[in-house]
């Protein structure tokens, strides 16, 4: 065993870690930081620009099983995350793109002071480089505006140099224009609804991903009040014997290939940046979560906070595929996305069906909450799905409601599309007292009415897509799922049967140690310290309440910048 204490101890190198690693090592204070993965810097899987896929499966991805899903068709998903230096930046789709303003101001509403898009976009600013785009990318829809974006951050952000700059670019905005969808020059300014060429987390330079490690930690690795401990595994916090309220004094870890734990200590702080799937397990296998819960392992409760764990939401993802017209085939990179309304996908239908969901909403609020053994309570949903209600269905300014990616590659038009807000709730435990141990992860997929109308709806609209000219004369017939499998215009039960056993997690997962007022069931508040805790902090995909509309890191990374601010301010 060996006895090592410094100021700060981070759990979980991975997106958010390295940013509150990088940031903290930055003043004259120690820093530990606890991985359980290695490093990936000459891993191909992960540094290929267009190597999507390739990890899955392997020593890296962390492959997570969920329970049955009795809403989501009876099968269990995989929930993939990384495990390596840069956690699951490394595997993701490397796709940037960050929430609607509206959305972030609604966790100050939940009661988060401080928390809005105003006080936020600096934060992604800060964390960004942008990369100008070619012209020949520009004229293809690669566009930003300047005001929106940083660059002088760490994170590389661009265009991928084998983008496609053919006419699909105007021929699909057309497209898209004929169905309501306006073009969106930046869809990072706060504003997402509309057809747009995203950028992506790229070294445009070395032609690389733009992973956390690589943005975050090899430029300042060597710093001497920064020590990396790489696989290893942390199995939870160990509290000071004397103190008069729960307070973390180091991190019992396991190095791999070894069955001694030793403790890394902390005279400071421990933060937590494990992940959603990871930092709640933590929580309870050190004793902070639901007393029924620890009871069950013989864990003795040191905080009760039954909501660790709880308020999971997650999106599906499904995806349709075309044959090229003409088997044209398509060989350069895609990045076609668009953020539609509710109106855009629901046409003359949106009042109906904004009525209808608002008089579900209290039906809704009662089925997670009995879900969750009402440990979520029915009236705080409630709340939470009305604030949700009125971002989807206020005319004015709606938040989009789904995102599509259109992608012709080799012979196919491939899509991938998911429903951005579906109300359904889960929830992660741990289910022995043994850390890295399965635990049961339920995210309830599919579990009330609109997730799966939304789903369904887009699918429809994906459909009208691909039949409105001009987009329509680059396309032939539709393999996945086919006509012959799912029919137009057929009912939703018709075409959730196939949906059922075609749908994945999209990876998304949120919320599970919530940044919430206590009595609405937060687990840390707005400085992201763990309630009942003197020095315990979560800085994660754990922490956002709400899901956004964007995709994660983005709004992780400035989250992740933010809260370095914070802690510091506390110094
Ligand atoms: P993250 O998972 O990055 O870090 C947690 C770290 O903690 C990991 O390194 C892990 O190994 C470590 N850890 C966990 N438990 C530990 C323990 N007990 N001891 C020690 N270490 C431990 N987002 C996006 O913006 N664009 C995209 O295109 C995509 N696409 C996408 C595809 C796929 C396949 C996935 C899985 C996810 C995405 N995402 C995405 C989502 C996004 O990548 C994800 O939400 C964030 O990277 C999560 O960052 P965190 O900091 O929360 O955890």
């Amino acid at each position: 065993s060996q006895s090592v204490a410094y100021d700060y101890v981070i759990v979980g190198a991975g997106t958010s870690g390295l940013v509150i690693a990088n940031r903290l090592s930055e003043l004259n204070l120690t820093i530990a930081v606890i991985e359980a993965g290695d490093s990936v810097l000459n891993n191909v899987n992960v540094s290929s620009p267009n190597g999507y896929g390739l990890a899955f499966d392997t020593a890296i991805d962390w492959a997570y099983q969920t329970t049955n899903q009795t809403y989501g068709g009876q099968v269990q998903q995989t929930l993939r995350a990384g495990k390596a230096i840069g956690g699951t930046s490394t595997i993701n789709g490397m796709a940037y793109t960050r929430a609607e303003d509206i959305q972030i101001d609604a966790w100050e509403t939940l009661g988060n002071q401080g928390w809005n898009w105003e006080t936020l976009l600096p934060y992604y600013k800060k964390s960004q480089t942008l990369q100008i785009p070619s012209d020949d990318q520009t004229a293809a829809g690669a566009t930003y505006n300047a005001t929106f974006n940083g660059f002088g951050g760490p994170l590389k952000i661009g265009w991928k140099s084998d983008m496609d700059t053919s006419n699909v670019h105007t021929i699909l905005n057309d497209t898209y224009a004929a169905l309501g969808v306006q073009w969106n020059q930046d869809v990072n300014g706060g504003r997402m609804v509309g057809y747009n060429r995203y950028p992506s987390e790229i070294d445009v330079t070395l032609n690389v991903r733009e992973d956390a490690g690589r943005a975050y930690y090899y430029p300042i690795a060597n710093r001497t009040n920064l020590h990396l401990y790489s696989n290893t595994v942390a199995q939870k916090l160990r509290w000071k014997a004397d103190a008069l309220s729960p307070t973390a004094d180091g991190v019992e870890v396991l190095a791999e290939n070894s069955t001694t734990p030793y403790v890394i200590s902390a005279t400071r702080e421990v933060i937590l940046s494990a992940g959603a799937l990871g930092s709640p397990l933590l929580l309870e296998l050190s004793g902070v979560g639901n007393p029924t819960i620890l009871n069950r392992y013989n864990i003795s409760t040191v905080v009760d906070l039954p909501t660790v764990g709880e308020n999971l939401q997650d999106q599906t993802n499904t995806g349709l595929i075309w044959n090229t017209a003409g088997n044209k085939s398509y060989t350069a990179s895609g990045g076609y996305v668009a953020y539609p309304t509710a109106a855009d996908i629901f046409g003359s239908r949106v009042a109906n069906v904004s009525a209808d969901i608002l008089a579900s909403l209290p039906a809704y609020a009662e089925k997670v909450a009995t879900a969750s053994g009402n440990i979520t309570k029915a009236k705080d949903l409630l709340s939470f799905f009305t604030m949700q209600h009125n971002l989807i269905f206020s005319g004015e300014h709606a938040v989009p409601v789904a995102e599509v990616l259109l992608t012709p590659s080799g012979n196919v038009v491939d899509t991938e599309y998911w429903a951005l807000l579906p109300f359904a709730r889960g929830s992660i435990h741990i289910s022995s007292a043994t850390a890295g141990a399965p635990a049961t992860i339920n995210p309830n997929y599919y579990m009330l009415g609109w997730d799966v109308t939304s789903q369904f709806e887009t699918a429809n609209f994906i459909r009208r897509i691909m039949a409105t000219a001009p987009f329509s004369s680059l396309v032939a017939d539709e393999t996945k799922p086919g006509l012959d499998v799912v029919p137009a215009n057929s009912t939703q039960e018709e075409w959730f049967k196939w949906n059922a056993g075609a749908y994945r997690s999209n990876f998304h997962p949120v919320a599970t140690a919530a940044m919430m007022p206590r009595e609405i069931g937060g687990v840390v508040d707005a400085k992201l310290k763990v309630y009942g805790t003197e020095n315990v902090r979560v800085v994660d995909a754990s922490v956002l309440p709400l899901q956004v509309c964007g995709h994660l890191v983005s709004t992780l990374y400035a989250v992740a910048e933010r809260a370095a601010d914070l802690i510091k301010n506390d110094l």
